[in-house]
């Protein structure tokens, strides 16, 4: 009695903790978009229309019965002529054509100055509008299902055919893909037809629902063309607000180096350094964020004047950029025209506000030189060529690496300095926060960042850095100014921060500090992993004047993902990335370790920031691991009930079958404290990024395995108490209907003979499976008529009809009485398997032969109901490996018409077993697949299925189901083939 309330509570509790966890990672998994990149987009606006291509009818293609194709005008701005470049907008999973609208109407906004006037700059260089055509997918769930993916291909690229034979020839379209809709615009790939390929949010290298093969397959042909196709694809990611995937699966693969020069141009820019966006855009908010659509809709506009890849490739740079520009190569020039020289003194920054008028300012360079430093420009609301913000023409500032005697300046040569970074730094507005919400930044903000390595020069000579300003307004700044600092370099691990924090003092850099640079080149540098940074300022003087450039810091952990923050006395940072997640194929780009940091700063003299302090965001790092694994926890529960069943299965070797209760009792005190010492070590194993837990034996992860299978067997002990739940209303209905049990209880128990009526119902069911039914939804029927069938023999009388039952007899005189704290089950059980014939005797009034009989088909009829649960907990573990399917067939139904054909997977191989089974199991009253009928080694076959699923089923969950079908399949063959039969026969 005791011992069966001990269990029951150890079940509860463990059960009741996953539940727990389960809670708590959501919750996290939820903050993590609003504390570690918070949003700011604004909305945008458009007043849009859409035209039906109607002509794009069946005879394109047999699909524009299921899927239309639609072209977007702005109304009022735009004519409804197609006459300019074609853009094909392919929107994503569950994702409308309507979608296109927001860069749709930026686009026609852009290049019309007002309605139907081609803005100036456009029109100077002859380049065309642009045509906007979207296909609509009805709002199908494609991330589920490879066959929907498929005929989303198949329609696009009949559409691009479509939509070019209205252009003359050799007119080639850009397709730009949200979300899936990259997958599937990557796919259409290789196409003379397609000049550039835009992705946005698009899971390029991991797919977010891996439960079908298809898409797996899909995926495997993407890979190759992402690596190898010429056309150039720029990837927009939106970071770790994107909740719907995991944004490190949408860089692509091993390009984050880019060269201009070579055949295969690859960009993936997260939007937390695009510049103008400085912020995390959620996934359904990548296509309208206003500061992400209008540099998409820009580059496309340029894309259209672009007559070779490489034009392409320089266009899409300088558009949708987030880190340092590709330059054209500097060309000497002659400045001795230049008005006014102004020679600084040494060791002094340029400091120009509102400069007027057009002047050379002389940096001397000589002890800078000594010191092994970099230069350093911001320059506010101006541009130094080719970058700028938005309106700022009035002020022009070109740097120059200047050479001679400063006596004699006719004697100077100057040549332009070559940058080593070029780019846009966000400039945070003081006292709001950074992004501002639902606000951002404006086209206008940002600050120019110049950066350039001293060249070496003749020790004879004097040197300066020119820098020429050229003010036709009075508006912005210039501040310029020598790094001296050293470069820190820390070698703190993500160890060291877990012991006790780690700080990082920074040298002192007086007056003039412009720039601190610091790597962390042993920090992890994980998706799973997020930091917290805390900065502080010791001694913080009382007067301060506002800084041009108040400090700002620059994360930089892989060449594609910058992050921005302003720095700020002990107000905490979240340092993230995306550069190495679970599951992500290994790459040359691809960093496990190490992290970059700038502080840049127009030093004013007072709150220098001393001192940086890391620790690990808990919170954070919960909610990011918990969005990154529950497909891996389904499987592991898939994994725990195959090893249940393996010991229930062994156990009933001796002749009895525990209840499933026992079941998890035995696993959760026997096997589970060996296997949490497993997992762990097999964590530390350095795997391939496919198995396991995708992360490469990283020693920090190691725990995450023991405490994955513990919410694993916690949900396995909830998903029995939901099932028991489910049985009970179905056993008290099932109990209404008698004439129902009559029925099925007058049949002979072990009638498992094929009879025609089994032949004729499986072969319809096949039929309907290979024609009509994907495989998936046959399955979930499989599970409800096994729900059924075990609901009902639940706690019958174990024998019907004319036998007398053991129950009617007087047991009292049994030694068995004892365990009567057992549940009525197992009193049965230990009942029956006690009896023995010299006991019998003490009963008069039954036949010893007929008892006998009675007692070993209650036996049977307990076992078999035992094993039938065990089989339903299985199956049960199996539905969320198919229910997407379910949902994706039933959307496809509802949107595209009950006749509609359904592109399903109709392979009635996976799901036949289990129709068996089933069929079977309803039959049978006596174990069907136990040792005794179906062989010794059946319970191999849970092992395999367990190991399977450990290792591989969170990157391939479909093996899961594969292994588990062929698993049953061997143990109904071993069941049924004659050998098998006639040894029982001979027993
Ligand atoms: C498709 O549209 C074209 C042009 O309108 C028409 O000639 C053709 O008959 C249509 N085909 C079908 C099958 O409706």
């Amino acid at each position: 009695m005791s011992q069966s309330r001990h269990t029951a509570f150890i079940t509860a509790t463990l059960g009741l903790f996953s539940l727990f966890v389960i809670y708590i990672c959501y919750y996290a998994a939820n903050d993590v978009r609003l504390t570690v990149s918070p949003q700011g987009c604004r909305m945008s606006w458009m007043s849009p229309s859409y035209i039906l291509q109607r002509e794009f009818n069946s005879s394109w293609t047999p699909l524009a019965y299921r899927y239309s194709l639609w072209l977007y005008r702005e109304v009022g701005w735009e004519s409804n002529q197609v006459r300019g470049t074609p853009v094909l907008f392919i929107p994503g999973n569950a994702g409308s054509s309507h979608q296109v609208r927001s860069i749709a109407s930026s686009a026609a906004r852009q290049y019309f100055s007002s309605p139907s006037v081609i803005s100036g700059d456009f029109a100077s260089r002859g380049i065309k509008a642009l045509d906007f055509f979207a296909v609509e997918f009805n709002e199908d769930l494609s991330a589920f299902h490879g066959p929907t993916l498929q005929s989303q291909i198949e329609y696009s690229s009949a559409a691009i055919r479509y939509i070019l034979s209205h252009y003359p020839r050799n007119t080639r379209i850009v397709v730009m893909g949200h979300s899936m809709g990259g997958v599937v615009g990557t796919a259409l790939l290789p196409s003379g037809d397609i000049s550039a390929l835009i992705t946005m949010s698009t899971p390029h290298t991991l797919p977010p629902a891996r439960f079908d093969a298809h898409v797996d397959e899909l995926y495997q042909r993407n890979a190759e063309l992402l690596a190898n196709n010429p056309t150039p694809i720029v990837s927009i990611c939106g970071g770790a607000t994107d909740m719907m995937i995991p944004s490190e699966s949408c860089i692509l693969p091993d390009l984050g180096d880019v060269s201009l020069e070579g055949t295969v141009y690859r960009r993936t820019v997260f939007t937390s350094a695009l510049e103008g966006a400085w912020t995390g855009v959620g996934h359904r908010e990548m296509v309208w964020c206003h500061q992400v659509r209008w540099r998409v809709a820009r580059a496309a506009l340029e894309l259209g004047g672009a007559k070779s890849n490489t034009d392409m490739a320089v266009m899409l740079d300088k558009w949708l950029n987030g880190d340092s520009h590709h330059l054209p190569p500097a060309t000497a020039v002659d400045i001795s025209e230049a008005a006014t020289y102004e020679v600084l003194p040494e060791d002094m920054n340029l400091i120009l506000k509102r400069p007027t008028g057009s002047r050379m300012y002389l940096l001397p360079i000589r002890h800078a030189l000594d010191a092994n430093a970099t230069f350093v420009m911001f320059v506010s609301r101006g541009s130094i060529p080719p970058i700028a913000p938005q309106h700022s023409t009035k002020l022009q500032i070109s740097p120059h690496f200047c050479h001679g005697l400063a006596t004699a300046p006719d004697s100077l040569s100057c040549v332009p300095l070559e940058p080593s970074i070029l780019k846009l730094l966000p400039s945070p507005l003081p006292g709001k926060p950074f992004p501002v919400p639902d606000e951002g930044s404006d086209e206008s903000e940002g600050v120019v960042l110049f950066e350039a390595t001293l060249p070496r020069i003749p020790s004879a000579e004097d040197a300066w850095i020119g820098v020429n300003v050229n003010a036709a307004g009075e508006d912005g700044w210039v501040f310029g100014g020598f790094d001296t600092t050293q470069a820190i370099q820390s070698d703190i691990s993500a160890f060291d921060i877990l012991i006790g924090g780690a700080k990082l003092l920074l040298q002192p850099a007086g007056r003039n500090s412009v720039r601190r640079y610091i790597t962390l080149p042993k920090l992890l540098s994980n998706s799973l992993l997020v930091y917290k940074l805390t900065s502080r300022s010791v001694d913080s003087t009382s007067f301060c004047t506002q800084p041009l450039l108040p400090p700002l810091l620059v994360h930089k952990s892989h060449p594609a993902e910058t992050h921005y923050y302003r720095l700020e006395h002990d107000k905490p940072i979240a340092i993230h990335t995306h550069a190495s997640g679970p599951y992500i194929p290994l790459s040359r780009f691809s960093p496990s370790y190490g992290a970059e940091l700038w502080i840049y700063s127009s030093g004013s003299g007072c709150q220098e920031i001393d001192e940086l302090s890391l620790t690990i965001d808990w919170w954070a790092t919960i909610g990011r691991t918990s969005t990154r694994y529950p497909a891996t926890l389904v499987c592991w529960s898939v994994s725990v009930v195959a090893i249940l069943m393996f010991y229930a299965w062994r156990e009933s070797r001796k002749g009895q079958m525990p209840t499933v209760q026992q079941s998890l009792i035995t696993f959760i005190c026997y096997p589970m404290p060996k296997l949490l010492a497993a997992s762990f070590v097999v964590a530390l194993l350095p795997l391939s990024p496919n198995y396991y837990l995708g992360t490469r034996g990283e020693p920090f992860f190691g725990l995450l395995a023991p405490i994955l299978l513990v919410v694993a067997t916690g949900l396995v002990t909830v998903s029995w108490w939901f099932i028991l739940l489910l049985m009970w209303p179905l056993r008290l209905f099932g109990r209404l209907l008698p004439v129902n049990n009559s029925l099925r209880s007058n049949r002979r128990y072990d009638d498992l003979g094929v009879s025609r009526n089994t032949i004729i119902s499986m072969v319809f069911i096949s039929l309907l499976v290979m024609l009509f039914v994907p495989w998936q939804v046959a399955f979930i029927g499989c599970w409800l008529i096994h729900l059924h069938t075990c609901a009902s023999s639940a706690h019958r009388k174990p024998y019907p009809g004319s036998v007398p039952s053991l129950r009617s007899t007087p047991t009292e005189s049994l030694p068995l009485r004892e365990h009567s704290g057992h549940r009525e089950e197992d009193i049965q059980n230990t009942e029956i398997k006690e009896i023995k014939p010299s006991e019998v005797p003490k009963i008069q009034d039954v036949p010893l032969d007929q008892r006998l009989a009675a007692a070993a088909d209650a036996l049977d009829a307990n076992q078999a109901y035992h094993e039938k649960t065990h089989l339903l907990l299985l199956m049960f573990w199996l539905l969320p490996l198919s229910m997407p399917v379910l949902a994706v067939w039933v959307r496809t139904l509802m949107t595209a018409g009950y006749t509609t054909p359904f592109n399903g997977d109709h392979n009635v191989f996976k799901v036949a077993p289990f129709l068996v089974l089933v069929d079977c199991a309803g039959r049978s009253r006596s174990p069907l697949l136990s040792h005794r009928n179906a062989g010794s080694y059946i319970h191999w076959g849970y092992l395999i299925v367990t190991c399977v699923s450990f290792l591989l089923g969170s990157r391939e969950a479909y093996r899961v189901f594969d292994v588990a079908s062929l698993h049953i399949a061997c143990a109904l063959l071993a069941r049924f083939s004659p050998v098998r039969f006639t040894r029982r026969i001979a027993a």
